[in-house]
């Protein structure tokens, strides 16, 4: 191991202080717990991407540690925790919402542990918001400080001072915290934390830290035990995945942890986001190619289809390079699904440049966008800029982009009628229990009539039915 790695590990000493409080809460939650006669109950809430999902499922399984079952409403627990997004307004906006909806629960409760953390509370203005606005938080930690958890918990409950913990922690990997997965057949992998980017639009660079990578070995031997449990769908995570291990000097780039993890023996497919165009190297899309333990699923997020606007959010790819990483893809995986993410009222864009955004849709014929609009985040060079969009113009460009995004998803989903699919089948469908829901490789989503007993298995379905979110049929 480089010296360089090793230095991007929290300390055995740190980490031993984490397990050490972890055993005094959970001896203190075995007194609680026989003083109420039952046992100790916890609520973790998360807003945001599948970082956060993956987080709180840390967060759990150091509450599980600590002697808590987990419970699914807050309105039961004996400590809540939430997990809070920052990317755009919408996602602090309900954070906070939902965190001032709490209050009354402490106030019935006042035995009630309520902690909060992610990337909207390692923003220096967001946690003097909680600290001044809402009392009734206990306390604060950011995302360099997941380890910390434990010993705030504890402090907390022994102590009664409320705790923010300051953001001086290093960002640094935490190896060896318990993961209480939600699903039993879809897992999440974090192979590396912190992006190193700086898109002007984003403020994830801000909250998340450097970009650090977990070793090789750790992610293998982590992915191996979930093919041994009966995993299917195992998803690797980073804010920019292509440039896994290059803060290292392992010798190893992220193309060779695929081919690595591809080995690995179990029937499961491997996904991974999310990537950065200009990352995308021909290298990771032969990989790709030669695995059919890798899902036939792309997500590479374009942002826009101008170069000017491209340039400004300082993403170091211009349209012509992007098309060309998609023709490779195509070229070697002509049955890939490709998705991708776009901003519209990037400050500055135009109509011209946003027409160049619809323009690049219908050239790459995504099978599924991901669009948002342009939400100022304080203290990223986009949001001080003068030429912000109006908001109207935004909304408008927003619902021209859907309108012509569905045409292009309805027009790649229809020739899927008459053919069989295989799907990981999630159960009774969210909006419609008669209908079970499951997705295939590329992440579309298909609907169709089964016994709930279904859930976490792969299931042949031939599909009768196209729209332009969803593929509907019968179970063969
Ligand atoms: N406003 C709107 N969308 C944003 N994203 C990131 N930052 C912002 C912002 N300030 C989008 C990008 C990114 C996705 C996860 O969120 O499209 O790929
Ligand atoms: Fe939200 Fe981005 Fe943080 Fe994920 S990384 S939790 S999307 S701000």
């Amino acid at each position: 191991m480089s010296e360089k790695r090793i230095n991007s590990l929290v300390p055995p000493e740190i980490m031993r202080n984490t397990f050490e409080f972890s055993n005094k809460m959970r001896t203190l939650n075995s007194e609680r717990a026989e003083k109420k006669g039952r046992a100790m109950y916890a609520f973790v809430l998360t807003f945001g991407c599948q970082q956060n999902e993956a987080d709180s499922e840390k967060i759990a399984g150091m509450a599980r540690a600590m002697g808590y079952d987990m419970v699914s409403t807050p309105e039961e627990a004996d400590l809540i925790m939430v997990n809070t997004c920052a990317v755009r307004e919408h996602a602090e906006k309900k954070a906070l919402s939902t965190i001032g909806q709490f209050k009354h629960l402490k106030a019935k409760n006042p035995e009630l542990m309520i902690g909060v953390c992610g990337c909207m509370v390692t923003q220096e203005h967001r946690r003097d918001e909680i600290k001044m606005r809402y009392p009734y938080v206990d306390f604060i930690f950011g995302t360099s400080s997941l380890h910390r958890f434990p010993e705030l918990l504890y402090e907390k409950t022994v102590k009664g001072k409320r705790l923010f913990c300051p953001e001086e922690d290093e960002y640094l990997v935490a190896e060896g915290l318990g993961i209480n997965r939600e699903s039993s057949y879809r897992a999440w992998v974090s192979i590396m934390y912190g992006c190193n980017n700086f898109c002007s639009y984003c403020i994830v660079p801000y909250v998340r830290g450097r970009e650090r990578s977990r070793l090789m070995e750790d992610i293998v031997g982590e992915v191996e035990a979930l093919a041994k449990d009966g995993y299917k769908d195992i998803t690797l995570l980073g804010q920019n995945v292509n440039s896994y291990a290059k803060d290292s000097d392992q010798g190893y780039d992220f193309a060779d942890l695929m081919a690595r993890l591809s080995m690995i023996e179990g029937d499961f497919k491997l996904h991974f986001m999310t990537s950065h165009p200009k990352d995308a190297s021909k290298k990771l899309i032969d990989v790709m190619a030669e695995n059919d333990k890798i899902a036939r699923h792309f997500h590479l997020p374009v942002q826009s289809g101008s170069d000017k606007v491209l340039s400004e959010m300082n993403r170091h790819y211009n349209k012509a390079q992007y098309l060309e990483t998609v023709r490779y893809i195509k070229e070697k995986m002509p049955d890939i699904t490709l998705t991708t993410d776009i901003i519209v009222g990037f400050p500055g864009e135009t109509e011209e440049d946003f027409e160049q955004t619809l323009e690049i849709l219908k050239e790459v014929r995504f099978d599924m966008i991901f669009s948002f609009i342009y939400s100022p985040r304080k203290g990223t060079p986009a949001a001080e800029r003068i030429e912000q969009v109006d908001e109207k113009v935004k909304s408008e460009r927003f619902a021209r982009l859907l309108a012509t995004q569905n045409e292009i998803s309805l027009e790649k989903n229809l020739p899927f009628v008459g053919k069989t699919v295989r799907v990981l089948c999630d159960g009774p469908s969210k909006n419609n229990d008669e209908l079970l829901s499951g997705r295939t490789e590329g992440n579309k989503i298909v609907f169709f009539a089964g016994e709930k007993s279904n859930e976490g298995k792969y299931l042949n379905i031939k599909i009768d039915r196209a729209e332009a979110f969803a593929l509907y049929g019968e179970k063969i």
